[in-house]
């Protein structure tokens, strides 16, 4: 059985040692899963040899994860909507799936720490990773999906395309200079953090209590939870967790089995 992982660059990736992690767990001794570096302008005629190798599937990172969203053959209703994907599976008429597992990853990886039903949700970000996560955040009935961004006209224009998915929860969009009242679960699916530069949004958003997730993860606090533990926040989590959520997610699309991911996050953060 072999899988991969798919980017560019692609040294660095930790999928390989996570999914390892996962067959362990069930003790399949003939999963394989490595990393490929694909050309920037070999994507899909990449992905193809491996498919016709005997390539099972496949995870995709950045840059292609929108290129492979037009590559698939079929998609899954939360890849659709995502317009990005990051697992492909070849299925038995030999049609390529394309599936997006990032959001329930996140959602799987909240819910570790803290119920999403009922809470009033911020979302900071209007990129490919806010877009992602939207509808398998609606999925867990909030009580409102906030999304906040640098520029406004982004964010308003994404809720209104999914205003339509929203299933009852009110979604707003808007910038950040609008942003006002406060919230119980803040996620960061800006790219902010990467410059290591905080949110400007004011410290009244974070409600008592209130759960703050960066997607990003690193050794140390990322500048939104940095940010966020000025506020007050308590309850303070990382991406680490969806990396190896999304994982899972995508592992068991495969396999059919459901890994336990606490040990494999534990390892990961141990090695951070
Ligand atoms: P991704 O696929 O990672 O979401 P993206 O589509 O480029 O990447 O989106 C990046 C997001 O981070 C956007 O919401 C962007 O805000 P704009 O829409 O205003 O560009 C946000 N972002 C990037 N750098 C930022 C910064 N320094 N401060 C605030 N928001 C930032």
């Amino acid at each position: 059985m072999r899988y991969a992982v798919f980017g560019n660059p692609i040294a660095h990736s930790k999928s390989p040692q996570i999914h390892a992690a996962f067959a362990a767990q069930f003790g399949l001794a003939d999963f394989r899963y490595d990393k490929l570096l694909a050309p920037l302008d070999g994507f899909a005629a990449s992905v193809r040899a491996f498919f016709a190798a005997g390539g099972r599937g496949a995870n995709v990172t950045v840059p292609f994860k929108e290129e492979a969203c037009r590559l698939a053959d079929m998609l899954s209703e939360r890849a659709a909507a995502a317009q990005a994907v990051n697992t492909l599976q070849l299925l038995e008429d030999g049609r390529i799936l394309g599936d997006n597992t990032d959001g329930a990853g996140l959602v799987a990886d909240v819910l570790r720490h803290t119920g999403i039903a009922g809470k009033r949700v911020l979302l900071l970000g209007a990129g490919g990773a806010a877009r992602g996560v939207l509808l398998p955040l609606v999925a867990q009935a909030p009580a409102s999906i906030t999304l906040a961004n640098r520029t406004a006209a982004r964010a308003e224009a994404l809720m209104a395309e999914f205003a339509s998915k929203a299933a009852g929860v009110p979604l707003l969009g808007c910038g950040f200079a609008e942003l006002s009242g406060e919230f119980d679960l803040l996620i960061n699916a800006t790219s902010a953090s990467l410059a290591g530069e905080a949110l400007p949004i004011p410290a009244s958003v974070f409600a008592p209590g209130a759960l703050a997730y960066d997607m990003m993860y690193g050794k140390d606090e990322t500048a939104f939870l940095q940010q966020a533990a000025a506020a007050g926040v308590g309850q303070r989590v990382d991406g680490l967790g969806m990396l190896v959520g999304q994982a899972a997610e995508a592992f068991a699309l495969w396999t059919g089995k459901r890994p336990d991911v606490a040990p494999v996050l534990a390892q990961l953060r141990a090695a951070l």
